[in-house]
């Protein structure tokens, strides 16, 4: 077997070598190539592909990467393919400078490739590699690198989302509401999905990133869907806690944002045990809501889940009219109607 290594655009191959439907055209067509490195390590045999998988790191820096996309044909399974293509995918990761490595799987047999390779589990069914000498990485990666600075997010922050969400700190039971991420489930392609959903003004995501180009914190807002509630939104973030003091900054400009994007109310979920993030809110103008009584199942026990909001503005524009699909009667709906008697 030859192992070729190749970057996209591969003209036609959206369908077998990406299975993240969101982005799956893009990553193939070569579109994301601005943001994300994403090599693909194709097992060859008398020219036909019979194994492959991709990694993806942000295009300027390597620290940080995912693997995904891992796959064998069955005609050729328990070879030795897809361990000499992690082989060659791991050892040029760390070449280049490569810290860690983060995975998913519910195969077991995969799961034992991965252990093989050095990749241990770490949240939920998510794996993770940390390279020789980078034994600290869970306590230095976060750190450092003060002040912090608020930007939007773009497809590069895919995998420093990984090492954010998946990072035991903060222990916040909603680690991200609007991807139904809870404290004990890996974090992967949440991301993307996310990014995805928010085009076309239904919402922003912004990265709180430190000087060491770290992404430290992020905060998303996704506009509700229907006609009724288009004014309000969803908030859902994370911060670091080294960078805990900066958490205003990014809550506060994801509020500033909701001026372009026609959001008048802000709502927040989150677990009523969680005081330090509820501290977080109340500093960047947020308070209590609501509540829903044991909500939440943490640890055995009930929780309640509370709502906090913050009033941006008493009136927002409607950017979907009630012509929208699901806004209501349509004029000729109505004439009809009217005719009708
Ligand atoms: C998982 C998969 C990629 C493994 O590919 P492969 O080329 O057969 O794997 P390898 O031959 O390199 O096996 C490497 C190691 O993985 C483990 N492994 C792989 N298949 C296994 C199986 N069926 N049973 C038990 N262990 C298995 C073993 O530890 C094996 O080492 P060994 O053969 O020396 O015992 C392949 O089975 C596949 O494509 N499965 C469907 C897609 C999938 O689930 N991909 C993973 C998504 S996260």
């Amino acid at each position: 077997m030859t192992i070729e290594v190749c970057e996209p655009p591969f003209p036609g191959g959206e369908h077998s070598l990406c299975w993240w439907g969101d982005i799956a055209a893009d990553l193939m067509a070569g579109n994301l190539r601005p943001w994300l490195y994403t090599p693909y390590y194709l097992g060859k045999i008398d020219g036909e592909v019979v194994g492959y998988m991709g990694c993806q790191t942000p295009a300027d820096t390597r620290e940080v990467g995912l693997v995904e996309f891992v796959w064998t044909d069955e005609a050729h399974r328990r070879k030795g393919i897809a361990s000499l293509l992690l082989g060659r995918l791991v050892e040029e990761f760390t070449q280049a400078g490569g810290l860690a490595l983060y995975l998913c799987t519910a195969n077991p047999h995969a799961g034992s490739l991965y252990e093989r390779h050095g990749f241990r589990y770490f949240v939920g069914d998510g794996m993770r590699y940390l390279a020789p000498g980078a034994g600290d990485f869970d306590r230095d990666y976060l750190e450092g690198g003060s002040p912090a600075e608020v930007r939007d997010a773009t497809w590069a922050d895919l995998p420093g989302a990984s090492v954010l969400y998946n990072h035991p700190e903060p222990r916040w039971v909603v680690k991200d509401y609007l991807s139904e991420s809870f404290h004990d489930t890996r974090y992967e392609s949440h991301f993307v999905k996310t990014l995805r959903r928010l085009e076309g003004r239904r919402g922003v995501c912004l990265a709180l990133e430190n000087a060491k180009r770290r992404l430290v914190g992020l905060a998303t807002v996704e506009r509700r869907g229907s006609f009724a509630e288009q004014h309000t939104g969803i908030l859902s973030f994370r911060v670091a806690p080294a960078f805990s003091g900066q958490a205003a900054d990014l809550l506060n400009a994801a509020v500033e944002r909701c001026a372009d994007l026609e959001v008048a109310v802000l709502h927040v979920y989150l677990a009523d045990c969680d005081d330090d993030q509820k501290q977080l809110l109340e500093e960047a103008g947020f308070g209590e809501e609501a509540r829903f009584k044991r909500r939440l199942r943490v640890d055995g026990e009930y929780v309640d889940m509370v709502v906090y909001a913050r009033t941006i503005a008493q009136t927002a524009a409607a950017l979907f009219d009630e012509g929208y699909y699901y806004g209501g009667r349509k004029d000729w709906q109505r004439e009809r109607v009217d005719a009708a008697g």
